[in-house]
Parts: structure tokens; sequence; C-alpha cells
């Protein structure tokens, strides 16, 4: 499914906001405020808002994703969600943020495991890499992330996760939730190390056609600099996707981006 041109994305990552009971209301809202052509636009609320953000976008077309997934597919795992159980509820997932890395010890290892449970159950993934401070000041930021693709998609069969759409999401973890954003020379020159390291990886041209996602204290005032860069293809939003003001300035620039790249009419 990795489509003839890369296409452009914001995904809204609501992390541990909303209630099932308010979550429909602010999709619908910030659904109707986000009509643009040439856009993918996704929701991740969390999982006991999915239904109910689906039922809100049921006749838009808005992606509805989860904010992580189990790398194992059933078994007696407490309080976990298999990929199976997001049938009918989520067609996107995020594996691999660097709050669950943090939080719930996840490692390359058990990443990679993820993606394998995406690619069996048809979810599109959103994976994210990113350094923290230290390394790139050390200027170790590529290898940082070199390293976590490495971990993660080493054996693991480029067409099947190209199959599924596999989308990489530039995450710099000093710049999530921080207001602090990095510039969009140094996402773009990230962007370019991941699609080095994925063609080292065996993905050979498909590599190029693999969407980049930039994350990390996103809003409406600097996401141009992001879609300036060709190499970067949409955004990972955190605190911003909570609020419709801010999703409607941020897709309505992605979508000047997608008509200068010819993805709109
Ligand atoms: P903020 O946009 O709040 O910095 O969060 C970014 C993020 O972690 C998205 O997944």
């Amino acid at each position: 499914m990795i489509e003839p041109m890369r296409p452009i994305v914001v995904a809204g990552n609501w992390k541990m906001h909303t209630t099932p009971s308010d979550a429909g209301d602010l999709a619908r809202t910030i659904a109707a405020r986000t009509r643009e052509a040439g856009v993918i636009r996704v929701i991740c609320p969390p999982f006991v808002c999915l239904a109910a953000v689906g039922d809100a976008v049921r006749d838009e077309d808005v992606g509805v994703g989860a904010q992580t997934v189990h790398h194992e597919a059933h078994g007696a795992f407490t309080g976990e969600i298999a990929a199976p159980m997001l049938r009918g509820l989520a067609t996107w997932v995020i594996v691999g943020h660097s709050e669950r890395r943090r939080d719930a010890g996840e490692t390359d290892d058990l990443i990679g495991r993820k993606l394998d449970r995406a690619v069996e159950n048809d979810l599109r993934p959103i994976l994210c890499v990113g350094e923290q401070l230290a390394d790139r000041d050390a200027g170790r930021a590529a290898e940082v992330v070199d390293g976590q693709l490495r971990g993660a998609l080493t054996e693991r069969d480029p067409a099947a996760l190209a199959a599924v759409g596999l989308v990489i999401a530039y995450e710099p973890v000093w710049a999530i939730g921080t207001g602090r954003n990095a510039r969009g020379v140094d996402a773009s020159a990230m962007a370019d190390t991941i699609r080095t390291t994925l063609d080292g990886l065996g993905w050979g041209e498909r590599a190029t056609r693999l969407p980049v996602l930039y994350g990390g204290s996103v809003t409406s005032a600097n996401i141009g600099e992001f879609f300036d860069e060709p190499s970067i293809d949409g955004a990972l939003v955190g605190g911003a996707s909570l609020k419709p003001d801010e999703m409607a300035g941020i897709v309505a620039r992605a979508a000047l981006t997608a008509r200068a790249r010819g993805l709109a009419a």
C-alpha cells in the first residue's frame, strides 16, 4: 500500500486525554475544520475512546489509530490490548512512542514484534524514533535513530511493512511536550538518515517512498518550517492535536504542501 508518491499525513496523538463522553465531539469538530484535499488525517485517541471517535468520524475521511498495541496476539497479559481486538476500531497504530519506551520499558525488540502484529492485522503503523537531548548534544542523534530502526526492522520483510504502509515519525525526545521544536533542516537531515538506513536494510526503492513525519511541539505557527522541507511528509502532533484551531491551521498548511507536490487538485 505504499503510495506511488509519498502522501501527506497529519496524525493527532491525543495521549492520555479525553474520555468516551467528550472524545466524539472533539473528533467531530476537528474533522469538520480540517477538510482539505490531499491530506491524510488520523486521530489516535486513548483505547477507551476509539469507538466514540470512530462513530463521530464515520462519514469523514479521517483515520482512527491506537496509541500502542501489545507485542503478542493474545494471552495472559492483564490490562493489555492485542492487535486483533482493534479490528473495527482502528486502522492505524502508533508503535514505539518515546513515552512508552520511557514508561513501559519498550525495547526495539518488542517494538519490532508490535510491527509484526500490526502487519498481521492490517494496521498501518506509525513507528516513532528519536534521540535524547544528550545524544544530540554529543553529535550522536543519527547514530541513535539508525540503531532504533535497525533494532526494530532488521530481518523484517520490507515488502510486508510497505504493504501495510509503514510511516516513520521522527520525534526528538527533547522536543516532545517542551515547546521546543527541532529545526526544519535537522528534521530533514534525519529523514534522509532514516531512508538511508532503510535502504541498507533492503528496502531499496521503497525507502524513497516511505513517508517520514516530524513530531515534537508542532503547532500551526511552526508547521511551515517542516513542510518547507521536501523530505518531510507530515506531522505527528501531540498537545496541539487537542485544539481544533491548531489542527485547522496545521492541516491547512499541509494542504498547501499537498497542492505544491501535486497530491491535490
Ligand atoms: P507534543 O506535540 O505535545 O510535543 O507531542 C509530540 C508527540 O509526542 C506526538 O506523538
